[in-house]
């Protein structure tokens, strides 16, 4: 049977995810979502990986369930080994490696940075896939990265991130405001309410393609505390222009190195993932770039851009084909490079 039935497992932060894939396709991707860290205001790693061990066997069978698979025509187990949290990772990978040493069948161990890259490449309905080289820009809570992708597993970290995640931006600046957290979808849908130039932010200078946001959240704090003390009202009267001054501000920083890294490699194919590739101002600033620069840009459908298992079965799918198998003694790993 040219078939392969890959059943895979993200637990790396604060979602527990599993899928099954046929091949390229995705039968089912179920995500628990952990609703505890929001009353934190982030996500707290003991917590996490609690929740992590309540949720991981029902989401799996509910996955099974969905692609009405039974766990015997599985063909293999993929899962998460790193990089994040080291108590969220450890629920994924003891599953994975008890699972497939039960079932008897192999385990292939995926990287998360690579498997957002290589979502692109889930067969969908009407979804098309880079062609290489491409840039693979990932974005999100936890990660900000540009990579060059010479081919599936032929990747080249250009830049990242210094400090904080460019979600990580969103939401923090959100919560100066007074935002409940996530606030990143609320600064978008503010932003489109608003003047992006009425507030001026310093852009960071950051060498090469790599990106810092720490500071921009320094000088937004100290801007509102300054305009709160002349009018306790400000925010409240302001807040569209406030979000659509940050958000154009960040979209400034993130188009930057984008364009930097476009020039530099002469690579205008342009793949974008990562839970802020769901934000209108980005998705309209690369719309832009394939008019004006002959871009062509890409964006894996929502479900596949924040953190899900889909993306890691299809990195288990395409390391099943190339025999790349995992031994049982395999660890989770927190720092794990590209
Ligand atoms: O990929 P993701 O679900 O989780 C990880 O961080 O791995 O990304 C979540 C991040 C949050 O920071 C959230 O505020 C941000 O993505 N986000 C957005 C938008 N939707 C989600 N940021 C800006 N605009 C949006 N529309
Ligand atoms: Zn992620």
């Amino acid at each position: 049977d040219l078939k392969k039935y890959i059943l895979a497992i993200e637990s790396s932060c604060d979602d527990t995810s599993a899928a099954v894939l046929c091949n390229a396709k995705v039968l089912s991707n179920v995500v628990a979502t952990q609703e505890i860290h929001k009353q934190y205001g982030g996500v707290v790693p003991e917590l996490a990986s609690r929740a992590h061990q309540q949720n991981i066997v029902p989401v799996v069978h509910q996955a099974l369930a969905k692609a009405n698979i039974d766990k015997k025509q599985l063909s293999a187990i993929a899962f998460t080994r790193g990089p994040g949290l080291m108590g969220s990772l450890l629920v994924g990978t003891s599953f994975a490696k008890s699972l497939a040493l039960g079932l008897d069948i192999p385990l292939i161990e995926v990287n998360h940075m690579e498997a957002h890259i290589l979502a692109h490449f889930i067969t969908d309905e009407n979804g098309t896939s880079p062609s290489f080289p491409f840039l693979g820009m990932t974005i999100s809570g936890g990660h900000t990265q540009i990579v060059k992708v010479s081919d599936h597993f032929t990747m080249e970290v250009l830049g990242e991130t210094l400090d904080d995640a460019v979600g990580e931006a969103f939401d923090k600046s959100a919560k100066l405001m007074g935002l409940p957290y996530p606030g990143g979808p609320l600064v978008d849908k503010y932003a489109k309410l608003g003047n992006p130039y009425a507030y001026d932010f310093p852009k960071p200078k950051v060498d090469g393609l790599n990106f810092s946001f720490s500071g921009l959240k320094t000088s937004i704090l100290y801007f509102l505390q300054r305009e709160t003390q002349k009018n306790p009202n400000f925010v409240a009267e302001n807040i569209n222009d406030i979000c659509a001054s940050v958000q154009h501000t960040i979209l400034e920083i993130l188009m930057e190195k984008l364009n930097i890294a476009v020039e530099q490699t002469g690579i205008k194919e342009v793949a974008i993932g990562g839970g802020v590739a769901a934000n209108s101002g980005i998705r309209a600033r690369l719309k832009e770039a394939e008019d004006t620069l002959g871009w062509k840009t890409y964006i894996p459908k929502f479900e596949y851009c924040t953190d899900n298992a889909a993306m890691i079965g299809i990195v288990g799918y395409l390391k099943f084909e190339k025999g790349q198998f995992t031994d049982q003694r395999v660890a989770a790993k927190a720092r794990y490079a590209i």
